[in-house]
């Protein structure tokens, strides 16, 4: 049994991670501000109210629970906001991590869980993308990510730390029963906004562009379900438990759903046609990203069981049922 310090536990991945530590004895103790996670979502232990950017609010929580373990989770994720105030993305992206390898320095915790994402491939040379892609990020949101894992290979090389930088593909879906799911404001992500749009909860979604290539003009991305990503840390922190000094991984599933096939399945799991106004491109989208899942399956024995796509849907619609009040 692990104590863990989970930072960010109050968010999306976070709190299904804190879950799935919990279900298996671990006890999660998350470490949040809650500019954007919720305290609603902390059920598995305690909650810290405190701010990776202070060095003495994780010496605090370092030596009050004394963690066996950390996972990371506290940043910013919205691309377009990094493009506005790239500052504050690397302030707490990159500037939260040294101070939170400061804390880990001091109080002798070496293993360390790290959120990174496939947005540090930007526009890939070869789809699916394996882990041996030149990284390129196109967004400030990536390059704070990238930067963290080129800080945390040179401390890893010295025996500072022991790392695993988890590079998520497209996190979707909820708790199965419901009790935790994504809350972002404002929410960019597809999924939750298709939801949203064909429950009459909001106005039309927003379609961002019909003419890339690719089998039906819209961007493909590989959506693999939250709960699946949260065993894939269970395993990274064993590993890294047992002494393993670097993992770098793709999270995904391996092939991907068009934004016109995920409109398709929400469909089919809700009845409902999301209505929908085409837009340009966004800034930043690649056609496609779908990740090779070779190097999970082999370093992290991962293999996602919850995540097709029809699977996602019918958890995510659970989830914002209840949270929208919508009773059929
Ligand atoms: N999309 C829409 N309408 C919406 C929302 C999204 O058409 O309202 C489209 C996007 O243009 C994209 C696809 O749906 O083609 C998926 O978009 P998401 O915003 O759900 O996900 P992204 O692929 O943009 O984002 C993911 C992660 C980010 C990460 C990014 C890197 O969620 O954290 O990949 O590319 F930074």
């Amino acid at each position: 049994m692990n104590t863990v310090l989970v930072l960010g536990g109050a968010g999306y991945v976070g709190s299904h991670v804190c879950k799935a530590l919990a279900a298996r004895g671990d006890t999660p103790v998350v470490f949040d501000n809650l500019s954007s996670g919720h305290a609603h979502a902390v059920k598995w232990g305690p909650l810290v109210r405190g701010d990776i950017r202070s060095s003495s609010d994780l010496d605090c929580a370092f030596a009050k629970y004394r963690p066996d373990g950390v996972m990371h989770f506290a940043a910013n994720i919205e691309v377009g906001e990094g493009e506005k105030e790239p500052l504050r993305f690397w302030e707490n992206n990159v500037g939260g991590v040294i101070t939170l390898l400061g804390a880990m320095a001091r109080a002798g915790v070496k293993p360390l869980v790290f959120s990174s994402t496939c947005a540090v491939y930007g526009e890939p040379n070869l789809v699916p993308i394996t882990e041996t892609e030149t990284c390129k990020p196109v967004s400030v949101y990536g390059r704070t990510k990238r930067a963290v894992e080129i800080l945390l290979t040179d401390l890893a090389r010295i025996g500072e730390i022991r790392y695993a930088a988890l590079r998520y593909f497209n996190a979707a879906g909820a708790s199965p029963n419901g009790e935790i799911g994504e809350e972002h404001d404002p929410e960019t992500h597809l999924i939750p906004n298709a939801l949203k749009a064909a429950a009459s909860v909001g106005g039309k979604m927003k379609l961002f562009g019909t003419d890339y290539d690719t089998r039906d003009g819209t961007c493909i991305r590989d959506y693999v379900h939250v709960m699946d990503l949260a065993d894939a840390h269970l395993a990274a922190l064993d590993k890294l438990m047992a002494g393993e000094r670097e993992i770098i991984a793709n999270l995904g599933t391996g092939h991907g759903a068009s934004v016109l096939e995920v409109l398709q399945a929400v469909e089919r799991v809700t009845g409902l046609k999301t209505p929908y106004d085409v837009r340009p491109r966004r800034d930043g989208d690649a056609a496609v990203l779908t990740a090779d899942l070779e190097h999970a399956r082999r370093v992290l024995d991962f293999k996602p069981k919850m995540s097709d796509i029809d699977s996602i849907i019918v958890d995510a619609w659970r989830f914002h049922k209840k949270t929208w009040g919508i009773s059929r």
